[in-house]
């Protein structure tokens, strides 16, 4: 049995959900490997939709295992608000759910210095401050949580530094400290029966023969050291980050699935080269529906970028592409697609590494026939029409990845499979 990550190419928001719920079927286990409640992982059923924040796609699944693991920051009362309204549909979260032990904890006092602080537009969750906690070697973890007189001691330690800062920044009174300690000594005992030591749990399983899939958040874009810093999110959300942040060994992941858009889109500040800012782009965000789901945020939208998705390929290893949302494209009748950008009077097809470089980065396009005809729901590669095959191989050809999977709906049945990829034999 193999293990495999799934993770955004791009910049967050690709249809991981999605993937990750149709495919985990074949997974003993779901692990979720960073981020915390800033991802939004959405699942259509039927018309039940379902945004998943923190806990695993794979949850909807009964007697799928779901993990979250040591990446993650935590903030304990989103957990518990996700975990009542999966149980109000009558998923057994308590049984499904294991979490990490050494997961970082988030506190109401990481959203205040985030208000304080943001300056690229972040989900204002407070994601970035914890990180900064655990970084600085001043966070709490769930296992500090969980046992009370340790988790006074350290409570008191931090608030005082907090009430320091607010302090000075004038805004003390915000700050409930009392409050806070209290109400995370409650979240405490209704989280204790899930708690554990999730590597041992995730590298016990493998050895016993289990299968893993390993879920990623955000998109390669965003993350810390490989996206485009300093507009990314604070953690590793390549692939690098799933050996981390869940303590399971290079040597155990067998395969890795990028899952990119047709086309692109950014939610918050940095640079996006093929960003489209005209009429083109407000028409793929009405299509696309490319509204934020946790913020509720537009989404920037623009075209499929040639040099961003090779660059994520090489720095993931993706073995194969998952192309959503193939469908939001059916009425353009042309498509441009960013296959270099130009400097001055240079040329590059490899992604800037610094943001300079990205900012002065202009796009060069190649445009694409539209295919005119709806590819909304159809599952068989043989049934799209041949110009949006010519799209894929298009797009096959110049990133160098396959397009093993395509998606042309929200749904479950709304994918196809290529027979004879490996994305088909990952999924077999
Ligand atoms: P994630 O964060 O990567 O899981 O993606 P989101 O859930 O934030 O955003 C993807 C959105 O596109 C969701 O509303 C999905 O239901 C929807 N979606 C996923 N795949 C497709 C597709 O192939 N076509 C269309 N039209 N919508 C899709
Ligand atoms: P999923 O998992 C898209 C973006 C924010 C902001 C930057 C930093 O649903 O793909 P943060 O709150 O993480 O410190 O914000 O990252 N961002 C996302 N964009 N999808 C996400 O998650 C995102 N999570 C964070 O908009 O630009
Ligand atoms: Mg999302």
């Amino acid at each position: 049995m193999s293990n495999v990550i799934i993770l955004g190419a791009q910049w967050g928001d690709e249809g991981k959900g999605k993937i990750v719920d149709l495919f985990c079927e074949r997974f003993d286990i779901v692990a979720r490997y960073q981020g915390g409640h800033n991802a939004g992982h959405t699942v259509q059923i039927g018309d039940k939709k379902f945004v998943l924040k923190l806990i695993p796609s794979g949850i909807l699944h009964p007697g799928k295992r779901a993990v979250i693991g040591n990446g993650l920051v935590v903030d304990p009362a989103a957990l518990l608000a996700e975990m009542q309204s999966l149980e109000a549909v009558g998923v057994d979260v308590k049984t499904q759910l294991a979490i990490s032990n050494r997961a970082h904890v988030l506190f109401p006092y990481h959203r205040t210095m985030e208000r304080l602080l943001d300056a690229i537009g972040t989900t204002l969750r407070g994601i970035g401050p914890c990180y900064e906690d655990k970084a600085g070697r001043r966070g709490i973890r769930m296992a500090d949580l969980l046992d009370r007189e340790r988790f006074g001691a350290l409570f008191e330690a931090r608030a005082a530094e907090k009430e320091t800062v607010a302090k000075a920044f004038g805004i003390a009174q915000e700050l409930d400290l009392a409050r806070i300690r209290a109400d995370y000594e409650g979240f405490a005992d209704r989280i204790r029966p899930m708690v554990s030591d999730t590597a041992r749990l995730l590298n016990d399983a493998i050895r016993a023969g289990k299968s893993v899939m390993f879920e990623g958040a955000q998109g390669t874009m965003l993350d810390l050291d490989h996206g485009t810093f300093p507009f990314v999110t604070s953690s590793s959300a390549s692939a690098g980050g799933a050996c981390t942040g869940t303590g399971v060994p290079p040597t155990r992941i067998h395969a890795i699935v990028g899952v990119a858009k047709a086309y692109t889109t950014r939610v918050g500040g940095g640079p996006f080269p093929s960003e489209a800012l005209d009429a083109m782009g407000d028409q793929i965000r009405q299509r696309g529906n490319e509204f934020g789901s946790v913020t509720g945020r537009p989404r920037r939208c623009g075209w499929f970028d040639i040099p961003l998705a090779r660059y994520s390929g090489m720095l993931n290893g993706i073995d194969s592409m998952v192309v959503t949302k193939l469908d939001v494209l059916d009425e353009l009748e042309k498509i441009p697609v960013c296959v270099a950008y130009r400097t001055g009077r240079h040329e590059v097809t490899e992604m800037p590494a610094t943001i300079a470089g990205l900012e002065a980065a202009e796009a060069v396009y190649e445009c694409l026939p539209g295919w005119r005809s709806s590819t909304a729901g159809i599952s068989r590669y043989e049934d799209l029409p041949q110009r949006a095959k010519d799209y894929l191989t298009f797009l096959e050809n110049r990133t160098g990845i396959e397009a093993g999977c395509i998606s042309t709906g929200p749904e479950r049945n709304q994918t196809i499979v290529r027979q004879g990829s490996r994305f088909h034999q990952i999924f077999p």
